[in-house]
């Protein structure tokens, strides 16, 4: 198949457009798709919060093309910021910051921070270039669930609701933005992403890791999320093949979603190999939980990844969409990154 990177004139110009009249636009990034708005029109964005079906209180991050616009958003730019923008921006690095007069409240969700990335991907490029603002994005699916990879994916999640879906191909990173925020005098890692902890430690030296009571806070981070309809279960990569055949002779039918082959054929058990290289997995990752949600299964068994820092970001979504069938409502609460050293 071959790469769509670039839009047509005549879909960017339908999508600069919409942007304009204050519709929706999802749009591919290097690392999902992002459902997008116009950051400088409020109304705009609350429609992206209902048609996620978002609370309010969560910010968006407001996507832009180029570093020499920062200003207009933050008011405060750390040496540290400045350093991470060099080595990271266009890529997969959302920045915190003390947002600047004006941002609108709806697009911060409160906060006096505001979250700002400056994507790699060439169509979010062309787009960015082509509206010529900022462009408020929370990942392309519904509140709480998988994101998306794809521009099918942008479609089963929305429907018609999102006229304008930019195509641009299967994204390459996979997972979302590493987010980092930039007060002065420290550093401080939100939520993990494709650029970890040790790169980060080498560009600005000290990183705190997790939100306390006085950093900004990621109320998107909330503990069940990015989760498939069908509960999910973590499970060792000794005990899967037993948890899957005991399933499986229960008459039930399971999805595995591993490392490895299976030691035997089960009757009833949809097996994924994802494989054991951490970029591919994650890359292939929300694509494999949306296959294996719809093979009509009671129960996704995932195989527990490895425990060094590079798969932290894979294993903060899996413990996330773990989450879920463990939860009530009122435990959907912000937790700190556990999972990282
Ligand atoms: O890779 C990504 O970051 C994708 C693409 C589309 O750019 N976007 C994305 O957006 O993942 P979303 O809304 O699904 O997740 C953004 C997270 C949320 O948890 C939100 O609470 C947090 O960023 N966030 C946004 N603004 C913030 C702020 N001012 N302070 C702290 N957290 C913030
Ligand atoms: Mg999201």
């Amino acid at each position: 198949m071959a790469k769509v990177i670039r839009a047509t004139q005549a879909e960017l110009e339908a999508a600069v457009e919409a942007l304009r009249d204050g519709e929706l636009v999802a749009f591919p990034t290097e690392t999902v798709y992002g459902l997008g708005a116009n950051a400088s029109d409020p109304a705009a964005v609350r429609k992206v919060f209902a048609v996620k079906g978002r609370p309010s209180t969560h910010p968006v991050i407001v996507h832009l093309d180029d570093v020499k616009y920062l200003r207009r958003w933050a008011r405060e730019v750390t040496p540290e910021a400045h350093q991470l923008a060099e080595a990271f921006w266009p890529g997969p690095l959302t920045l915190v910051l003390p947002r600047a007069e004006g941002v609108n409240d709806v697009v911060t969700g409160g906060q006096d921070t505001v979250a700002v990335r400056i994507p790699s991907h060439p169509m979010a490029q062309q787009l960015l270039t082509a509206f010529g603002g900022g462009i408020a994005a929370p990942s392309a699916n519904r509140y709480g669930r998988l994101s998306a990879t794809r521009a099918e994916h942008v479609r089963e999640e929305f429907g018609d609701e999102v006229k304008v879906v930019l195509d641009g191909g299967e994204c390459q990173v996979g997972l979302e933005s590493t987010i980092v925020s930039c007060e002065p005098g420290r550093v401080r890692l939100l939520r993990p992403g494709s650029i970890g902890i040790a790169a980060l430690r080498r560009c600005v030296g000290e990183v705190l890791v997790g939100a306390d009571a006085s950093s900004p806070r990621v109320p998107g981070s909330t503990l069940a999320h990015y989760s498939p309809q069908t509960p999910v279960t973590l499970v060792s990569a000794g005990e899967l093949d037993a948890r899957a055949e005991a399933l499986s002779e229960g008459g039930q039918r399971v999805a595995v979603l591993a490392q490895r082959l299976p030691l035997k054929t089960y009757q009833y058990v949809t097996w994924i190999n994802a494989g054991k290289r951490v970029d591919a997995y994650a890359h292939d990752l929300y694509a494999n939980l949306r296959t294996l949600d719809k093979a009509g299964c009671t129960r996704i068994l995932v195989q527990e990844v490895p425990g060094d820092e590079r798969w932290d970001a894979v294993r903060d979504r899996l413990v996330r969409a773990a989450a879920r069938e463990a939860l009530t409502p009122a435990d959907d609460s912000t937790i700190s990154l556990g999972v990282l050293p």
